[in-house]
């Protein structure tokens, strides 16, 4: 089962015709000169704002007196009080209740990634703060989460009771058991990321708030070395996640994960040396996947390791991490229909289309590492060499663009799947909250089949908006259906968000930058 996934991974790419975006190219390209040669702008710092608000939809636990979305209310104020642990908090995954820690995990990482490497312009566009505590509000349950060096939590609720109930989470009457990781039950895809985010996030707030900075970093480091030491996939340890969030792709890209980021946060040569070391053994060279995802992270893993090889003092892993970087490059290069072999599939409308259900969040992790990789290329004054052409750090920041402006309602159906941005966006998202009379405007208890009865099946459009989630989206051909139980196209994911939110900043960059060129630049006057 597990290899035959991979296989599907591997192969289910096969390319389709690209349609030139030759017209979408011209427009970037020009925009660097002149704003005005865009006809169809988008509004990147609405689509940023709006973006991180729905980390706030998705809060569980006691609400701050500043939380902007005003139809939540608290929520899940006992969870873990049966097994005598305060797991109070977090993030609510998608439109259930359940608190899944290897997406939430994931989620916090590319928040943070997203923030390291744009926080200048986030501090521009006034989103900081937002998105740092979109970070925290994560972090801060997952220090809770670690009771003891070799205990993680796992999950709160879970699937099954959870969706025999349609509810608001202020009302929920489902099953909130928890699951653990120790050492007699491990689960080193859990811990693995887990560390990465605490990791990732630790160098966030690293200038900002030290000690908090570095409470994470010991998280992080406790949590790779019991993730290392006692080997398992949670979902052989947490039976209940098997149908949900079953970690195919195993654990050994979630220990190279969580290396690279501990390197990161530390600069220690222990993280980097198992980095080099495992590099063959746990697939980090070996795998070239065309999915990066809360299950599959070698993709990630590849770029930062390309990443590394630009600096001088990796000169002596040159050898290894060139070969991760070849990984990169094919992971770059089937993103853009560039390989030999192996692309990932574009819809007729240009879109990256990997599979049916939750298409978008690998559209929105690939938009990111495209992004990021067009930095590395820019900053190294390289090129990326594929199959299919030599292509310049432009042409791969103008296709993550084309994917972001997809999204907001650059497609055939001229919709915006970001929920909330623009006026045409989906109304009727597969989201319990959502769905259901805001509970500060209606208290009166909503009971588990009533939901359903009159909410679920009501043909209004939710009474409230889920500000910035990123749904599903449409089919290989576009289509996108907006019906509250198609919720492989309707509904959304904290995950699919979160690497939006540094792509966006990018973009919001290089707006910005042409504007100073066009009111600045002498050559330009002149031009
Ligand atoms: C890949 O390229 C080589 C030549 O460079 C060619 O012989 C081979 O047939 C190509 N494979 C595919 C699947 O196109
Ligand atoms: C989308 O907009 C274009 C241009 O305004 C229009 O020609 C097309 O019919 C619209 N498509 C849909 C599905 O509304």
């Amino acid at each position: 089962m597990e290899e035959e996934k991979k296989k599907k991974l591997y192969n289910s790419t096969i390319g389709a015709p690209i349609i030139p975006r030759c017209a979408q190219l011209w427009c970037f390209l020009l925009s660097i000169f002149t704003i005005s040669a865009c006809a169809q702008a988008f509004d990147y710092a609405d689509a940023l704002k709006k973006s991180l608000l729905y980390f706030e939809s998705q809060r569980s636990g006691r609400l701050p007196y500043n939380q902007r979305v005003t139809w939540r209310d608290h929520s899940g104020l006992t969870d873990g009080l049966e097994q005598g642990v305060d797991l109070v908090g977090g993030y609510y995954d998608a439109g259930d209740h359940v608190k899944f820690g290897l997406p939430m995990a994931f989620t916090v990482t590319m928040l943070s990634w997203g923030i390291i490497e744009y926080r200048q312009q986030l501090a521009v566009a006034g989103e900081l703060e937002h998105a740092t505590e979109a970070i925290k509000w994560g972090t801060d349950y997952f220090i809770k989460a670690h009771t003891s060096p070799n205990v993680l939590w796992a999950e709160v609720g879970d699937g099954d009771t959870d969706h025999y109930c349609w509810q608001r989470p202020e009302d929920m009457t489902t099953s909130r058991q928890a699951y653990k990781i120790d050492e007699n039950n491990p689960g080193s895809d859990l811990a693995g990321e887990t560390a990465a985010a605490m990791a990732a996030a630790s160098i966030v707030f690293k200038k900002t708030n030290p000690h908090y900075s570095h409470l994470l970093l010991h998280h992080a480091q406790q949590l790779f070395e019991f993730g290392d030491k006692y080997r398992g996939k949670y979902d052989g340890s947490v039976g209940v996640v098997k149908s949900y969030y079953a970690s195919v792709s195993g654990y050994m890209d979630e220990l190279l994960w969580a290396a690279v980021w501990l390197y990161k946060a530390t600069d220690k040569d222990e993280y980097l040396k198992y980095l080099i070391d495992k590099a063959h053994c746990f697939g980090g060279i070996g795998w070239a996947i065309t999915e990066f995802s809360w299950d599959v992270k070698y993709a990630g893993l590849q770029v930062i390791a390309s990443k590394l090889l630009m600096e001088e003092k990796h000169t002596k892993h040159a050898h290894i991490l060139e070969q991760y970087k070849s990984k990169a490059e094919y992971y770059i290069c089937s993103c853009l229909n560039k390989n030999n072999g192996t692309n990932v599939e574009h819809t007729p409308g240009g879109l990256l289309y990997v599979r049916q259900w939750n298409n978008m969040q690998y559209v929105s992790t690939a938009a990111f590492l495209l992004t990021i990789y067009s930095d590395i290329l820019q900053n190294s004054n390289q090129k990326l060499k594929c199959h299919g052409g030599i292509v310049g750090h432009q042409e791969i920041l103008s296709f993550a663009k084309s994917q972001i402006d997809y999204i907001l309602g650059s497609n055939p159906m001229n919709m915006s799947y970001l929920v909330g941005y623009g006026s045409n966006y989906p109304t009727m998202v597969h989201h319990r909250g959502a769905s259901i009379v805001s509970y500060r405007e209606n208290k009166g208890f909503i009971g588990c089949t009533q939901g359903y009865d009159y909410w679920y099946s009501s043909p209004e459009p939710n009474p409230n908006v889920l500000v910035g989630a990123l749904v599903g989206g449409p089919d290989c051909q576009d289509k996108f259906v907006d019906q509250r139980d198609n919720y492989m196209q309707t509904e959304a994911c904290t995950y699919n968000t979160a690497p939006l939110v540094g792509v966006l900043a990018k973009l919001l960059q290089i707006e910005d930058q042409s504007l100073d060129l066009n009111h600045d630049s002498p050559l330009l006057a002149s031009y």
